[in-house]
């Protein structure tokens, strides 16, 4: 019996473990419906042959036949799986490095590759690769997500030279799919301006993408992107790929089209002052890049990374999420005890379930009382709060509703006495005049000391108050003149910052598993999946204009999905609130207002829609995505969530341009029901006073028809915003 075991096991292995044969090898990286091809020839060189639709069988994958002249131009190695640099390789490069004797090629050859099956589908794909002159290997990793079609791709780099080896380039993955055409959809932005998309068509060259900002990486541009194949992308036909990179830091994304016509794609860390001296005996492991492959158009390739996400990603992917109350815009930094007070009692009164206290409460020889000082001295500010915070968050529990607390742990202000006691914890050149973003600097996470500052700020805050409920982290400046007092190898500082941050988060995580946490960057300074896998939720922007947050949210929801997604209703912008609660309702529902300063109506109207939310949230929050009317190419934006049973649907529309008889002029094709299936369509938040044109006696469709025909949810000048719900009727 023992002996059948040891054969079965040995057997287990045999067909895991693969160890190069003669001749090609072939490892397919499948999920339901998609395949990356690896091919090792006979020189063990692996090349990518195929990234996309899955195939039939091994035998097909063998007959693939890659785009280029074979033989002596080389030109066999432009789909190389990780493009080395220094040697026959003279395009843009996934590996650069100098080795320990000065020598500056690479060459990596395929030794091994094993799979080994996770929980829920997940299959892992380890390739092993070894430079044949040096003791030098990479391990490429392939984490096929195989029910929401996503793969995470990433590497280890390790060596044991007698020196440390620089690495100069050390991508997180090097994709290569061949195509006629290539349009990339990117997106860029600023503060109160984020995720602005373009579209251009790719020609041969290189488009680079990138972010030299340091700590708020997708201030500008965010390292995310949709790749459209042969025609533009369109919401739901074509193929595309949605490709996203896991690294709260400095990125770059470059898109080669190769003299072959061939697509490369190699995201990674930027290569931008971060040699990285890789000592002997110790591995270097790069970000994720996340990408997914549709042929379903945007849609389908934005559906999948929210599946994904949820399940795998953000904590509590599929948990709940509480609706808050902030101060931010209703006080800025002017409060002490009583307006607080009033304030928890006016987020009971309108139905929320947090209070969360914003910038302000902190500093006493620098008191944080506008944005020139204080950072750093996380200790209650006696004057403005002389009970502290533990009272505080009593007087919250006691109106009825929990306290959260937004935090800049990474940042000190330079009137701080944490400055003045730690000038070498900040980040700063010591002979040039510090510059500042936002009034502030940035600490230096690559130091242990400043990660155990770090955590002491919340875990201190967290042990004061156990029933503290959310935290809202925020970091709002750039590193200028990156210097490190503390790291050797300065042009290591990018890296270790960003590893520095994450080891806090992940002791913080470890100890607070399941303590809701806002992702937050002056707005969207800093959206992406490395962070994203300790927080809760994200902050879109500070631009709270409901007109400007449907462009906003519309762009994050290729990548990102709703639960996670912190829409405030604030009076930022001027249109009613019913338009402002029905755009925030498309996600995490918030509020920034003074309740006190609302009617009785908007009162009404507010308490009516939290209670409502609460019974469509979960829809909301774990649907599928359907973006059915563009706000670019129409009068009115439209969306709508179906639940995975396809028995409920939600369904926003907005209205987007102000002109005369703008709006929903014709019926618009839902997406996603279930064409056998019946529903009937009825109208949500309808205002106090006012009736709904929707009548709800005789709406009642096939999923058929709603989805051939379509319905008018009738959007005008008048009606500006409408949300709809669309139940099966059984
Ligand atoms: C940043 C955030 C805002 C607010 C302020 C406080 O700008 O994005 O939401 O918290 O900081 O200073």
């Amino acid at each position: 019996m023992k002996q059948l075991c040891l054969f079965v096991l040995f057997v287990f292995f045999k067909t895991l473990i693969t160890k190069a044969a003669p001749g090609d090898v072939h490892i397919a990286v499948e999920t339901r419906q998609t395949a990356l091809v690896i091919r090792v020839d006979k020189d063990q060189t692996p090349t990518l042959v195929h990234l996309g639709s899955k195939l039939r069988n091994a035998a097909e994958y063998a007959a693939i036949q890659a785009r280029g002249k074979r033989g002596e131009d080389y030109t066999d190695i432009y789909n190389s799986v990780y493009t080395p640099a220094g040697s026959r390789n003279l395009l843009e490069p996934a590996i650069q490095v100098t080795h320990a004797d000065g020598n500056p090629s690479l060459d990596l050859k395929y030794i091994r590759h094993e799979s080994q099956s996770m929980a829920d589908g997940v299959v892992l794909t380890k390739v092993y690769l070894k430079d044949p002159q040096y003791p030098f290997e990479v391990t490429l990793y392939y984490k096929a997500y195989q029910n929401e079609d996503v793969i995470e791709q990433w590497s280890t780099i390790r060596h044991t030279e007698k020196k440390p080896v620089t690495l100069h380039k050390y991508a997180s993955a090097n994709l290569y799919i061949p195509a006629q055409y290539y349009y990339l959809t990117h997106f860029h932005g600023d503060w109160a301006n984020e995720m602005n998309p373009s579209e251009i068509p790719l020609t041969e060259g290189i488009k680079v993408l990138d972010s030299k900002l340091g700590t708020r990486a997708d201030l500008f541009q965010p390292p995310s992107f949709l790749v459209s194949l042969n025609k533009p992308a369109e919401e739901e036909q074509g193929e595309v790929i949605a490709g996203t990179l896991s690294w709260s830091g400095n990125y770059q994304l470059a898109f080669e089209v190769d003299p072959l016509h061939n697509l490369r794609i190699i995201p990674g860390i930027n290569p931008y002052a971060s040699a990285y001296s890789l000592a002997p005996g110790t591995e270097f492991t790069t970000p994720a890049f996340l990408f997914t492959y549709s042929d379903k158009g945007k849609g389908g390739a934005s559906r999948s990374l929210h599946r994904w996400a949820r399940k795998h990603r953000i904590p509590q992917g599929e948990g709940n999420r509480l609706t808050l109350l902030n101060n931010w815009e209703a006080t800025y930094f002017d409060f002490n005890e009583e307006k607080l007070s009033a304030l928890f009692k006016d987020g009971k009164k309108l139905g929320v379930d947090l209070f969360l206290l914003d910038d302000g409460w902190f500093g006493n020889k620098y008191p944080r009382n506008n944005d020139r000082a204080g950072l750093g001295d996380w200790q209650e500010n006696v004057k403005k709060l002389p009970h502290g915070l533990g009272y505080l968050v009593k007087e919250a529990e006691t109106a009825g509703i929990k306290f959260g607390i937004w935090l800049e742990p990474e940042m000190v202000s330079p009137k701080s006495e944490l400055y003045e006691k730690h000038p070498d914890w900040v980040i700063k050149l010591p002979n040039r005049s510090e510059y500042y973003f936002r009034n502030q600097l940035v600490l230096d996470l690559s130091n242990p000391k400043v990660q155990d500052f770090v955590y002491g700020v919340v875990n201190d805050l967290m042990t004061k108050n156990p029933t503290l409920g959310f935290i809202k982290w925020d970091c709002n400046a750039v590193i200028y003149n990156a210097f490190s007092a503390t790291i050797q190898n300065q042009s290591n500082l990018y890296v270790d910052y960003v590893q520095g941050l994450y080891k806090v988060l992940d002791r913080l995580r470890a100890k607070y598993p399941t303590l809701p946490m806002m992702l937050c960057s002056g707005g969207g300074g800093r959206v992406d999946y490395g962070a994203l896998k300790y927080f809760t939720e994200y902050w879109p922007s500070d631009n709270t204009d409901a007109q400007e947050r449907i462009f906003i949210q519309w762009n994050y929801s290729y990548f990102f999905p709703s639960i996670a997604s912190c829409n405030h209703v604030t009076d930022w912008g001027k249109q009613p609130i019913k338009f402002r609660t029905d755009v925030a309702m498309m996600g995490k529902l918030g509020y920034d207002i003074v309740v006190s300063k609302l009617t009785e109506e908007e009162l009404t109207f507010s308490q009516q829609a939290l209670k409502t939310y609460e019974g469509i949230k979960n829809v909301i929050w774990k649907g599928d995505l359907y973006r059915l009317a563009s706000p670019y190419t129409n009068d009115v934006a439209s969306s709508m969530y179906v639940s995975e049973s396809r028995d409920r649907a939600v369904w926003f529309t907005y209205l987007v341009n102000s002109r005369y008889k703008a709006g929903s002029q014709a019926p618009i094709k839902l997406n996603g029901l279930d064409p056998a299936k019946n529903y009937r369509v009825q109208e949500l938040n309808v205002y106090p006073g006012t009736t709904s044109r929707i009548n709800t006696s005789t709406a009642t469709y096939s999923g058929n028809y709603l989805m051939a025909i379509g319905f008018n949810p009738q959007v005008d000048t008048r009606r500006t915003s409408v949300v709809l719900e669309v139940n099966e009727v059984k």
